[in-house]
């Protein structure tokens, strides 16, 4: 069993569900599966099949693969004909263990098989535990984009299972402290000096306040991509040689510096947008080579993008998401950024 742990509500109704955070929480497995009244369920683990605790009602395990060119349609169909023809059915339980990619197909397919099962999720990545198995969204990829398809389907449970981290290369870490890093300027507070633990619940629970009060991302949701616009543009700029999270980190520099720019902050805040990243020891500078131009035309593809630039940025109120930036402003913005090879 699990020793002390957190517990954060995702306040959503008769959708409402429980984050655990801690080392050991996997094994509240069992219980959970007993809770939603399964009779059998269906473990799909991208890890070690040890690294899921017996589900104490009858299972197949279902082995998967984390990354990108898994998280498809294909997949999905998949692993629905494995639910099939193990006999699964609406009233038992889907369990999912893997980092953001796994639980976001398995999720999905979750949503989709007999239009929807119960599924508990057991993030292993840093980013999936702070963010890809919280809130519902899940989604898989076309050739033609990244989560083009999905689903909203709220999970029962989630355990974030901080013993799983140990084994989490540097760079998996830097990618889920990017979002962690984020965080600060969306309502979560000053998290540096938290422990490890600490830090996951803090950004969970902020996460869980806005998706409790915009599920289907008409509104307060956008505050979630601050830092994103720049950092998916990065992603894309690099061919992906810069990872989520490293993109997001600089992303977070950069609005800081466009907000100040705009006259939304002043120096001082400006400057915290730096010192916050600097200090989870996120990359805080542009990448050598790639034109600011051709970054403001992968912006103007953002999904958010409604109207021309838009960005959320902190002010006065918070951070809001902002339409219709001045083109030159961002641009100048970026001019002024440091560079560095990646
Ligand atoms: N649904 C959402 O709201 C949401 C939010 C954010 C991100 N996402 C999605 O999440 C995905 C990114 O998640 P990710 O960063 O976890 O990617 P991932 O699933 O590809 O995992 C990243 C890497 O870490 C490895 N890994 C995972 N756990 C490990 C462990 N405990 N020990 C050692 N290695 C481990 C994986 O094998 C992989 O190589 C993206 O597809 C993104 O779209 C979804
Ligand atoms: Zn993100």
């Amino acid at each position: 069993m699990p020793g002390s742990y957190r517990q954060i509500d995702v306040a959503l109704g008769d959708q409402a569900y429980q984050v655990s955070i801690g080392a050991g929480v996997r094994h509240l497995l069992p219980e959970l599966v007993a809770a939603t009244g399964a009779r059998r369920a269906a473990v799909v683990s991208a890890r070690p099949p040890e690294w899921t605790p017996d589900p104490g009602v009858p299972s197949i395990r279902i082995p998967a693969r984390d990354g990108e060119v898994d998280k498809t349609l294909a997949s999905v169909e998949e692993l629905c004909r494995q639910f099939a023809r193990f006999g699964l059915t609406r009233a038992d339980v889907v369990v999912s263990c893997g980092g953001g990619t796994t639980t976001d197909s398995v999720g999905l397919a979750a949503a989709m098989y007999h239009r929807g099962v119960p599924v508990i999720h057991l993030p292993t990545s840093l980013l999936a535990q702070v963010d890809a198995s919280v809130g519902g969204k899940t989604a898989v990829n076309l050739p033609e984009g990244k989560n083009l398809v999905g689903a909203y389907w709220q999970p029962r449970a989630v355990l974030c299972d901080t013993e799983y981290l140990d084994s989490l290369p540097r760079r998996e870490w830097t990618n889920g402290y990017g979002e962690i890093a984020r965080c600060h300027f969306i309502g979560a507070g000053d998290l540096r000096g938290l422990a490890l633990t600490e830090q996951i619940a803090a950004s969970v629970s902020r996460k869980a306040e806005i998706v409790a009060a915009d599920e289907r991302d008409t509104g307060l949701r956008h505050l979630l991509n601050y830092g994103h616009t720049l950092g998916h543009a990065l992603e894309r700029a690099t061919d992906f040689a810069m990872r989520h999270g490293e993109g997001v980190a600089v992303g977070t520099v950069f609005v800081g510096r466009l907000a100040g720019a705009l006259g939304r902050i002043g120096a001082e805040r400006v400057a915290e947008h730096l010192d916050v990243v600097r200090h989870y020891d996120l990359p805080t500078a542009l990448p050598e080579g790639v034109r600011a131009t051709d970054l403001v035309a992968l912006m103007r593809l953002d999904k958010k993008a409604t109207n021309g630039l838009s960005f959320v940025l902190d002010g006065p109120a918070g951070a809001e998401l902002v339409q219709d930036v001045p083109e030159e402003t961002v641009l100048d913005t970026l001019e002024a950024m440091p560079r560095r090879r990646y």
